[in-house]
């Protein structure tokens, strides 16, 4: 099987390295297109193996699987320079653009027979990179076997999720933008510790550390945060302290109101 990523740039660029790490695919069988050499060259300097161009022409016609990773608003542009090449197909069709249908995929790959088009939404995050994704794929015309290949690429790239296609932008204000509201969080609890009494660096480590505990605490023992939270909260302790301070700046409305400001 070989695999073309169309415009690999941050997020094609992480799919690129993800896959290459992985075992589906040997790096000499994915082949990445950009605008510029530039960008090529640091695809090449995550793995020499990957073939590299700025022909999409020739990387549709070699792929079985094509994924399309360039900005949302080039999509169609991009799309219409190799539609003569993309059938007849047999090719899955596999856009990470945040907001293009399954519809206008479809459309745009083959206007005449856009029912004959087997597609798919695919929305990782940026963990892609460090095998660490959460991704949610949607899918038109595609068999089970197509959708578990398809599942089966991203899962080399962290957690996949197959949904309806309706909640694919709240799958992405939740992983997609969520890494960004995480973020936020431990920028904001390693300002708090450097003001109690760590440098910088050092606080920033405690929280990046205490963060991946939390996560995986939960994921390997399947419990409610509440749970995990009981077990360090003593009656008039200081931590149920700090929790109830943070819930009367608002911490949960705040994040919950953040998540459906992004729909
Ligand atoms: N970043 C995220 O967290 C994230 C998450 C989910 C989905 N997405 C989706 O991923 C897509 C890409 O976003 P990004 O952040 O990765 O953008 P990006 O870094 O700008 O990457 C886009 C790439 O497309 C290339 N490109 C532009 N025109 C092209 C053409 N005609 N042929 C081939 N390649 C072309 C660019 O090449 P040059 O570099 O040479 O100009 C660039 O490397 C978007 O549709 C976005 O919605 C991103």
């Amino acid at each position: 099987m070989k695999i073309a990523i169309i415009g690999a740039g941050n997020m094609g660029g992480a799919i690129a390295a993800g896959l290459a790490k992985g075992k589906i695919v040997k790096s000499g069988n994915i082949i990445c297109t950009a605008r510029t050499q530039k960008t090529l060259d640091k695809i090449k300097a995550i793995d020499p193996g990957i073939a590299v161009t700025t022909d999409n022409i020739m990387a549709v016609k070699e792929a079985d699987v094509v994924i399309l990773a360039v900005k949302p608003w080039l999509m169609e542009n991009v799309i219409s320079g190799f539609r003569e090449h993309a059938a007849p197909s047999g090719k899955i069709f596999v856009s990470v653009a945040a907001g293009i249908t399954l519809d206008q995929l479809c459309t745009w790959i083959s206007p005449a027979c856009p029912s004959e088009v087997c597609s798919f939404r695919a929305i990782p995050n940026t963990a892609a990179s460090v095998l660490a994704s959460m991704t949610f794929i949607a899918s038109a015309n595609a068999d089970a076997e197509q959708i578990r290949l398809v599942t089966d690429i991203f899962d080399e790239m962290g957690c996949t999720m197959y949904v309806e296609e309706r909640l694919i932008p709240a799958g992405t204000a939740l992983a997609s933008c969520g890494i960004a509201f995480a973020m936020r969080y431990i920028r904001a609890a390693s300002e708090g510790g450097v003001e109690i009494g760590f440098r910088p660096e050092e606080a920033r480590k405690i929280v990046e550390y205490t963060v991946k505990g939390a996560a995986e605490l939960l994921l390997a023992n399947g419990g409610h945060p509440e749970e995990e939270i009981d077990k360090v909260t003593t009656a008039g302790g200081i931590t149920i302290k700090g929790l109830n301070e943070m819930e009367h700046e608002g911490f949960t409305s705040a994040v919950i109101k953040g998540l459906k400001a992004c729909l």
